[in-house]
């Protein structure tokens, strides 16, 4: 989701801030089109996507880790900015108090789920075409860097679960 992400609103004219966890990872999400990389386990993320962004925050922030760094992306914010909280690899994160979304800067929240998104047919088949314009203009590139026969998925989910993995995991029966 994150080298979709970057290279997606690159070409859509944002600038994308992504953070990471190693090295190897940041040069992974530079080559996506991500203008600034922020290595988590090397400080205070707030901190520096705040210089980054000139003290403002980003108008919003795509937030897939949860209990560990929930909190943390809402204060990268700028306000009136959404977060858009996709996923929680880390644990569902904390409830949030609405009155401390108004205190932050009058902040949205959403918690977006692709069966919602995706309940109609028509709303299917048009993300679906936008997703593969955007394949054929050769704007987004799939990322298939994993392959495991079928035989040991069970290597293939703990790749994952250890964060060995980037881009696309793909099982071959
Ligand atoms: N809402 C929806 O409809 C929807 C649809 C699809 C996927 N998702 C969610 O989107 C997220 C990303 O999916 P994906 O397919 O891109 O997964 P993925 O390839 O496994 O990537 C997840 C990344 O999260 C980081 N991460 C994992 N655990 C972490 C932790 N405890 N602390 C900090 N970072 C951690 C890792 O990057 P680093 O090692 O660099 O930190 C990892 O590469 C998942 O949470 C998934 O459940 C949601």
């Amino acid at each position: 989701m994150g080298l979709i992400l970057c290279q997606w609103a690159k070409y859509l004219g944002a600038t994308v801030v992504g953070t990471v966890s190693s090295e190897q990872k940041a040069e992974q999400a530079k080559k996506a089109g991500a203008e600034h990389v922020v290595v988590h386990s090397e400080g205070d993320f707030v901190k520096k996507i705040l210089e980054v962004t000139n003290g403002e925050g980003c108008p919003v922030v795509y937030e897939s880790i949860g209990k560990d760094t929930f909190r943390r992306s809402m204060d990268c914010l700028q306000p009136m900015g959404m977060l858009a909280a996709y996923g929680h690899a880390s644990g569902a994160p904390d409830p949030v108090d609405v009155v401390e979304l108004g205190m932050k800067g009058s902040l949205f929240l959403t918690r977006p789920a692709i069966m919602h998104y995706m309940a109609k047919r028509e709303d299917l088949i048009s993300s679906a075409n936008d997703l593969f314009n955007v394949i054929e203009k050769g704007v987004l590139k799939s990322n298939v860097n994993h392959t495991y026969p079928l035989s040991e998925v069970g290597k293939a989910h703990r790749a994952i679960e250890n964060r060995k993995t980037t881009g696309a995991t793909v099982l071959i029966p």
